[in-house]
This record gives C-alpha cells, structure tokens and sequence, in this order.
C-alpha cells in the first residue's frame, strides 16, 4: 500500500467523539516505512482518543502498520492561575459565564434568553452551549435539527437563530438521546475547540452555559478565557440557595468577577384569579446576593408559557408576551449597569 491509499483508510476513521475523520483533524502527522512496515504517525493530545483511534487503525490494518504518537506541545496552561487567565477567544469582547449550583434551575432557559435580549440591543452575540451534563440550547433555541458543519477553512460553522451564533456540545452526538460519556479531560478539550475553532467572527459578548456546580471544566474555562462576569442562576428554595452559594464561593475563588444573581421560578401568579403563590418560598435570592455582596439582577416567574415557549425553540424573550420579555430585559439592562 501506498502513503496515498493509506490516506485514503485513514479517512474513513472518525475522530472520536466527532464526526470528522482523523485527517482532516489533521492529527496524521506522518506515515513513513520501516522494515516493510507503514509507520503512522499521530499528534494528539488526549490519552483517551489516541488509545481508541489507535486500536481502530490496528484492526483495519493488521500487522502491516505500526502506530506511533508525538504529543503536541501543550500550549500554555497555566493551571491553578485563573488570576491571568489565557485568552482562546480573542474575538469576544466580553465573556459572559451563566452557571448554577445545580440543574433544573432555568441557566440554560436564562443563557438563551439573556442573548437573545443583548442581540435585541445591537450586540454581536455567540452563545456556547458547554453544559455537557445536559446540552439543550439547540432544542431552546429551534436550532435542534442541525449538524456539524465545517467551511472552507476548516473552521465549524455555527447555528444561527434569533440573531445570534450558537454551538452546543450536543451537535457532536448523533440524536438527542445519545449521551455524552466524556471524562472531564475530553470534555475541556472538546469546550477548547469550540472556543478556537468555532468561527464565530468578532463577538460583542460570548456567552457560556456552563454545566452546573463546581467542577473542572468551570476551573478550566475560568484558565482559559478571561471572564468578564459569571452570571449565576439560583432559585428560591434553601436546598438551590446551598448549592448557589458554593458555586458563588468557588468564582470568588479562582477570581471569577460575579455579574450578579438571577432568581427563576421566583413565584407563580394563579391565570384564572391572578393570586400569587411563592411556591418556592420568598426573598431567598436577594438574601443570598446580600450575604456575599453580589449584584442581584432580577426575578423569572414561574410560568407555563415560558416552559412552552423553551420547549418549542421559540424563546419568550423575543416571541412571549409584554411581561415575558420585560424580565429578561431588566435582568440584562442589570447586567449592562454591573459590567459595561
Ligand atoms: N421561569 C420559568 N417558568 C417555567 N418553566 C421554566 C422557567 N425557567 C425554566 N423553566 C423550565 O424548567 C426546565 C429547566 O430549565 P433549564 O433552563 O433547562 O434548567 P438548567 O439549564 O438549569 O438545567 C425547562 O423545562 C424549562 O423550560
Ligand atoms: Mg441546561
């Protein structure tokens, strides 16, 4: 076999986790012959993806091939220094990192809904969908059907909708069901690369969904983008208010500046006799970002339609009713106050 027909198998073996194969991630650095023996080289990075397109290169090839790897030369992360962080997303003049200290709070409803309202102010605006946990922003934002794409230069082509640019984690799996297996290593380098190659053009804002609580890819992005505000999501009840303030603590750790608190599902006014019921108690978010001295931006009721709208791709912000739309634009015209 020659290094053209080798080329041509190595192209059919996708990269582990995406649906573009090894050549075109560029990772074959080399095949070169040895002692009637192909030689393939391989540059990555991540123990785990190596092993596997290793393995898969063996079985189709047999014996004919030895597989060998140069690590790529790391750039610079300087772990443990979120106090100067790297910046791999030179092209966003703000970050904004929307994050809870548990799921189910509304973070990624509020992500999308906070965009849309800066878009809706004339700002350029990319939104990153990093929860790998439970990556929903295509199915918030009607941008569900769509795949991965690449362009010209190899660059992943984002979605648009509503007037904003969106990637999300889930366009690396085959249907909504599928699960992202990730360890943490293979998730931040999956983040990394839609951050570095992802072409969003010059962003206003890029805003990040990030997964929930208080773990390692909240540290590694906090490395390697320099946060302009984490925007945190709680709602009321003394079980979410626990969570929330650990997550505020480890921003306050790794020198993340807060933007501020949103409260969702604050309350809930009854359709048919307006009563208003404080389902999930009262007055816990403002007490919260009292207590450790951060902005609170605003209050989200709890809202049937706002389920419905996120539900069918059509976010309130821009398609629900007066009320809908003027709590998120309080909420953003808040955070313009704290950051611009
Ligand atoms: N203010 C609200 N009123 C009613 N439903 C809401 C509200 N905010 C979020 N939801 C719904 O609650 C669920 C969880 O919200 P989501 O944004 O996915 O939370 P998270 O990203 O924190 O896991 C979704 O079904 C969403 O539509
Ligand atoms: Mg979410």
């Amino acid at each position: 076999m020659n290094k053209k027909s080798f080329l041509k198998e190595l192209e059919k073996i996708k990269y582990p986790g995406l649906e573009k194969s090894i050549v075109q991630m560029k990772v074959v650095k080399e095949i070169t012959s040895k002692n009637g023996k192909a030689i393939i080289l391989l540059s990555m990075q991540n123990d785990e993806a190596y092993l596997k397109v290793k393995s898969t290169i063996e079985d189709t090839f047999g014996d004919s091939v030895k597989v060998k790897r140069v690590t790529p030369i790391k750039k610079s992360i300087n772990y443990g220094n979120t106090s100067c962080p790297n910046n791999r997303a030179p092209y966003a003049k703000r970050v904004i990192a929307v994050t809870s200290g548990k799921g189910g709070v509304g973070k990624s409803t509020v992500s999308v809904n906070l965009s849309i309202a800066l878009a809706q102010k004339g700002f350029k605006i990319g939104l990153l969908d990093a929860d790998v946990y439970g990556p929903n922003i295509p199915r918030m934002i009607g941008t569900a059907h769509e795949k991965l794409q690449w362009n010209e230069n190899d660059k992943i082509v984002p979605s648009e909708n509503f007037g904003i640019k969106i990637m999300s984690v889930a366009m690396t799996t085959p249907s909504s069901d599928t699960p992202l297996v990730w360890r943490s290593s293979v998730a931040v380098s999956a983040l990394i690369q839609f951050l570095e190659d992802v072409e969003w053009g010059d962003l206003d804002f890029l805003v990040i969904d990030m997964p929930p609580g208080t773990g390692d890819i909240q540290l590694t992005m906090a490395q390697e983008l320099p946060i302009t505000a984490g925007v945190i999501v709680t709602t009321p009840q003394p079980v979410a208010l626990d969570d929330v303030s650990r997550a505020i603590m480890m921003f306050k750790d790794i020198n993340v500046p807060i933007g501020g608190l949103v409260e969702n599902m604050s309350y809930f006014i009854a359709p048919d006799t307006k009563k208003r019921y404080d389902i999930f108690g009262s007055g816990g978010g403002e007490e919260i970002a009292r207590r450790y001295s951060i902005p609170f931006l605003g209050q989200i009721p709890l809202d049937m339609q706002i389920r419905e709208f996120s539900d069918k791709g059509t976010p309130p912000v821009a398609l629900g009713n007066s009320d809908q739309k003027s709590c998120y634009k309080q909420i953003v015209k808040n955070l313009l106050n704290e950051i611009v």
